[in-house]
């Protein structure tokens, strides 16, 4: 079975909160203990600069949402957990990635379309207050992704035109220097609720409406006694409809729980009691979390070499890359071999070469722009037909290769990586015949 890669980032700019343990932490932990998936989580710090200046929470930050997630039972042996500041090979390929990106993809982004928006609304300059990171953003997410080649990248519906955009960078790299990018694609978890906050608007810090997840038990209670309800009195029957308290129950508990909440309510249990019983569910499941998060923030020097050994499996991935990379792009040692050929160099190509072997038959390859083997045909008894399929891979891209597969005429099962590198190198070669 072909391994897929998830990966997803946590910008490390405040305290988790119950909807992001609901929206993001307990899935994403869940999905981790899967087969056939790697998972990558990150910290991501370098986000976290553009949007807070001040260093303590920061660095405090990054402390309790790794907490946080180990607390929640992610394992860091099962899945890569790192801190996005601890690979010097993202910022890196950032540089890469801003070269090949056009400057008008990123004034279309949202958040930099909103921000200029909001300045022309306001007659200032359309780029007041707006920094140049704020601006970038999409290109450090999209570096984030690629640099793993994450197939999935589970996130919220505000996070789409991101992965787009970390779609485009991928394509356009891959254009000029080779297939060596995989087109992520977003997963987006529309089954994951979004929890309504203490006003009963979304959870969230910007609304200031937030129930930390590991309030200690007497503050949680507080807090769920102040969530808003309407001023139907006990004995009176209440809607489980736009009841924030009662979406918040459901997060948590059981669908027979959740019946039994509904029916209290047609019969009128009072608010109190309400929130007691939803108090109380909500602790059962955070209190052992809870205690395993004491102990964590109390320890931040294990929790920094957890971070750390996260970032030396994250950096065997990313050294070598970008090495190839760097490569690609010819920022190369100047003791090798140098192209002295004075005509304009031609941009490096995926190639397909055809040969004899000593069967007599006639085998062709493909091979990807920086010489890495792509895919390798079966024997053909005549050439001409060994031609003709190389033409056909040619024009026709994947389409053809999915009719040769059918053939057996490829020695190897694709796993998906190598689907997506081929497809890449063909669609160089098709668009390069188009022209
Ligand atoms: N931008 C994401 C957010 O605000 C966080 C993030 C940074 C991220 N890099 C990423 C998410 C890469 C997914 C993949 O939620």
């Amino acid at each position: 079975m072909s391994i897929e890669r998830f990966l997803t980032g946590i910008t490390t700019s405040g305290t988790p909160h119950l909807g992001n343990y609901v929206g993001s932490i307990r899935p994403a932990v869940r999905a981790s203990l899967r087969d056939g998936v790697q998972s990558f989580y990150f910290l991501a710090d370098y986000h976290a600069l553009i949007k807070v200046d001040e260093p303590a929470r920061i660095q405090r930050s990054t402390l309790e949402i790794a907490a946080s997630w180990l607390a929640a039972g992610l394992n860091p042996d099962r899945v890569v957990f790192y801190r996005q500041s601890d690979v010097p090979e993202i910022p890196e390929l950032t540089w890469f990635l801003t070269c090949v990106l056009g400057k008008g993809v990123l004034n279309r982004a949202h958040a930099y379309k909103a921000a200029v928006d909001k300045n022309t609304a306001a007659g200032v300059d359309a780029d007041a207050e707006v920094s140049a990171g704020l601006f970038m953003y999409p290109v450090l997410m999209g570096a984030d992704i690629l640099m793993f080649n994450a197939h999935k990248v589970p996130v919220g519906r505000d996070q789409v035109q991101h992965i787009e955009m970390a779609r485009d960078m991928a394509h356009s790299f891959n254009h000029r220097y080779g297939p060596h990018f995989v087109p992520p694609d977003a997963v987006i978890e529309d089954t994951v609720a979004t929890l309504p906050g203490l006003d009963g608007r979304k959870m969230s810090k910007s609304y200031d409406n937030t129930i930390p997840l590991f309030a200690p038990r007497a503050q949680l209670q507080k807090l769920i006694n102040s969530i808003v309800t309407d001023s139907r009195a006990p004995g009176e029957p209440k809607s489980t409809e736009g009841s924030a308290l009662f979406q918040i129950y459901q997060a948590f508990a059981s669908e027979a729980e959740t019946d039994a909440l509904r029916q209290a309510y047609a019969s009128g249990i009072s608010w109190a009691d309400a929130k007691h019983t939803v108090f109380e569910r909500i602790d059962q499941e955070v209190a052992p979390m809870r205690e395993t998060y004491q102990v964590l923030i109390n320890d931040p020097a294990k929790i920094e070499a957890i971070l750390k050994a996260g970032a030396s499996k994250a950096r065997a991935i990313a050294m070598p890359f970008m090495a190839t990379l760097r490569q690609a792009v010819g920022l190369r040692n100047l003791d090798q071999q140098v192209n002295t050929d004075h005509r304009p160099v031609k941009l490096a190509m995926p190639t397909f070469k055809q040969y004899r072997e000593t069967d007599g038959q006639f085998y062709f390859k493909l091979v990807s722009a920086d010489g890495q083997l792509l895919l390798q045909s079966q024997g053909f008894a005549s050439p001409k037909v060994a031609g003709q399929t190389i033409a056909d891979l040619q024009t026709r891209g994947m389409a053809a290769l999915a009719a040769l597969a059918a053939m057996t005429h490829l020695v190897q099962p694709l796993n998906e990586v190598q689907r997506e590198m081929i497809a890449a190198a063909l669609q160089v070669l098709v668009d390069a015949k188009a022209k």
